[in-house]
């Protein structure tokens, strides 16, 4: 594998229909890359096919044949994950834990030179039922032998995200926000682009390997905050109203054991109060891949763009 940029790569893409997949297929492909991805849903992969990608019809949860569809590819980036669980198939254990496994497996056998796996910031053994599946896909791939790039993301953002997308639907809908807490818990939104841009850097650069980066966005706000700056930017003011996570909790529980349909689940609700930021005041995009971390508002402001 080179580190020059320029040089093609083949790339064996998963997750590639989903919102940072998209970004991470057009920064591939502006880099020159020749992608090769992994869909569920062929017809609804246009985006990627306009990129001139080559298509392969599997999901991660199923014993498929991946090594015809890995076979002579340099790098693997794989993004699949979920939120939501959506059994009896869509686990965290069988998406993330074994759908990883499933992949790595077959990379071996086709003598992939690079793994780059999407996982998130804050996976470790005792977290929700995410963060554990997500930190077990992290010990498959670093025991895999196979060189490898992890990324560990705090929220990340673009106006065609889900998480800006509810936002903003909420702020402009209704004259009171409801937040849950306090509302004092911090993230450190990441701009999808510099993102893609890391991903695409993580792929060519040969001196990139066995790492596991952290990534966050050059600003750690509070959710209030983060709130303030979507109003200050859509010129809407609006009230943000506390509730307590006392009252939310039971409905969600409630809400979660009989499969209704809640704006956040319970694992969501308890990964938002623990914060999603990165220690310290380095930022992996400048020191490691000589970006300049894009601002929260830059983002927005893309929206009006
Ligand atoms: N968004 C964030 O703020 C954030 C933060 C930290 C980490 N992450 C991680 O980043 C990754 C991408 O997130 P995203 O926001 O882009 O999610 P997304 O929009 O929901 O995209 C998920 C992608 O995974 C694919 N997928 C889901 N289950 C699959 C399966 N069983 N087999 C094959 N493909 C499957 C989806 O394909 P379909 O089109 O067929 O549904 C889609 O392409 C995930 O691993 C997520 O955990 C996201």
């Amino acid at each position: 594998m080179s580190d020059k940029v320029g040089s093609r790569l083949s790339v064996f893409l998963t997750g590639g229909t989903g919102f940072v997949g998209r970004h991470v297929a057009r920064r591939l492909a502006e880099h020159g890359h020749q992608l090769r991805a992994l869909v569920r849903n062929p017809t609804a992969a246009s985006s990627l096919t306009e990129l001139g990608a080559e298509l392969f019809e599997g999901d991660v949860t199923r014993d498929e044949e991946l090594d015809e569809a890995l076979a002579g590819c340099d790098v693997v980036v794989h993004l699949v994950g979920i939120i939501r669980e959506r059994p009896p198939r869509q686990t965290f254990e069988n998406v993330h834990t074994r759908g990883t496994q499933r992949l790595v497996e077959a990379a071996r056998r086709a003598d992939i030179g690079k793994f780059i796996l999407m996982s998130a910031l804050g996976a470790k053994t005792d977290g929700t039922a995410y963060q554990r599946t997500k930190y077990e896909a992290e010990e498959v791939v670093r025991r895999s032998g196979i060189a490898y790039v992890i990324f560990r993301p705090s929220v990340i953002v673009g106006p065609d995200g889900e998480f800006m997308q509810l936002l903003l639907r909420v702020i402009r809908g209704l004259p009171l926000i409801p937040v849950i807490g306090d509302g004092r818990y911090r993230l450190q939104p990441v701009d999808v682009t510099d993102l893609a841009e890391a991903f695409a850097q993580a792929v060519e650069r040969s001196n990139l390997k066995d790492e596991s980066f952290e990534v966050g966005g050059p600003h750690k706000l509070t959710y209030n905050r983060l709130l303030e700056i979507i109003c200050e930017e859509l010129g809407l003011s609006r009230r943000l109203i506390h509730v307590s996570p006392r009252l939310v909790r039971p409905l969600v529980d409630l809400a979660s054991n009989w499969r209704l349909p809640t704006p956040i689940s319970s694992d969501e609700l308890t990964m938002m109060f623990e914060e999603s930021i990165i220690p310290g005041e380095g930022n992996v995009l400048r020191e490691v891949f000589g970006l300049e971390p894009t601002p929260f508002r830059s983002v927005l402001q893309r929206l009006a763009g």
